[in-house]
């Protein structure tokens, strides 16, 4: 724009001093033309020339007011287009911010997320050494194939002889005791079936102390059962076993019908 203004000057001020004297215009020069006076034809001509150059110079100079006029509109135009690509600038400009701090604030939430991850990972693993250590106790047995057991004149412990669980070892068959290996919570279970010989009666014993007594009248041929359990805390070394009391009788066969169980909860 300057520039053109710079040109715009430079030819205005070659124009005043061409057209010094001069009307302008046309038909001026027509009339210029028609001197025919030979001894100032050398005058005359350089007069001539410089008139046609006048006359050149407000041609271009109206050109190039229309280039100018032009020109404007055209850089109207393109400041239109620079003040919507600015606002467009703006707006991309707030979008592009937001983004970012939301990227951030996802970079500091994975961050969190993975240090809880990595802890929980660390607490699995624990979780699953403890477990891998902690005591499995489990057994399951029954009394004999041998039918009727008792009466007897003193009370006898119960030999269950036929093992069909007994994870961790901790009941023995051939002392027909349950041994706790661990600090704990014990549940325990049995059922005792008499028939048709006389009444049964069955004590739990925890070590030397009768914790519990069962009795049930059985003179009537017909089969009876009585299933009780026990949920102990026992320590390292605490012994159960059942008894059958002096005087009584229990019956088992093939069919595993008086049996023995116990588990370990949970240690304490
Ligand atoms: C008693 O237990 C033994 C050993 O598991 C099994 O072979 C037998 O079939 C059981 N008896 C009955 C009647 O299920």
């Amino acid at each position: 724009m300057r520039v053109v203004v710079g040109l715009l000057l430079l030819l205005l001020g070659l124009c005043g001093s061409g057209a010094q004297g001069e009307a302008g215009g046309l038909g001026e020069v027509a009339e210029i033309n028609q001197n025919t006076d030979p001894k100032h034809a050398a005058e005359e001509s350089t007069e001539q020339t410089t008139k046609q150059t006048t006359c050149d110079i407000w041609t271009e100079l109206r050109a190039l007011r229309d280039m100018v006029v032009e020109l404007n509109v055209h850089v109207e135009l393109l400041q239109r287009e620079n003040s919507v690509q600015a606002t467009e600038l703006l707006s991309l400009e707030s979008r592009l911010t937001s983004s970012e701090s939301k990227t951030s604030d996802l970079e500091k939430e994975n961050a969190d997320l993975q240090t809880r991850l990595s802890s929980s990972e660390s607490r699995i693993d624990q979780l699953e050494r403890e477990n891998a250590e902690k005591p499995k106790v489990a057994f399951y047995t029954a009394l004999t194939d041998a039918g009727t057991l008792g009466p007897y004149n003193t009370d006898i412990t119960l030999k269950y002889s036929k093992v069909f669980t007994n994870i961790g070892n901790a009941y023995n068959p051939s002392t027909g005791f349950f041994t706790a290996p661990v600090k704990g919570v014990y549940n325990l279970q049995f059922t005792v079936m008499g028939y048709n010989a006389g009444n049964t009666a069955v004590y739990v014993y925890k070590n030397t102390q009768k914790i519990m007594a069962n009795w049930e009248q059985n003179n009537n041929g017909v089969p009876e059962y009585f299933t009780n359990s026990l949920v102990l805390e026992l320590t390292a070394g605490d012994e159960i076993h059942l008894v059958l009391r002096s005087g009584h009788y229990i019956f088992d066969n093939s069919n595993n019908y008086s049996t023995f169980s116990g588990s370990l909860l949970f240690t304490l």
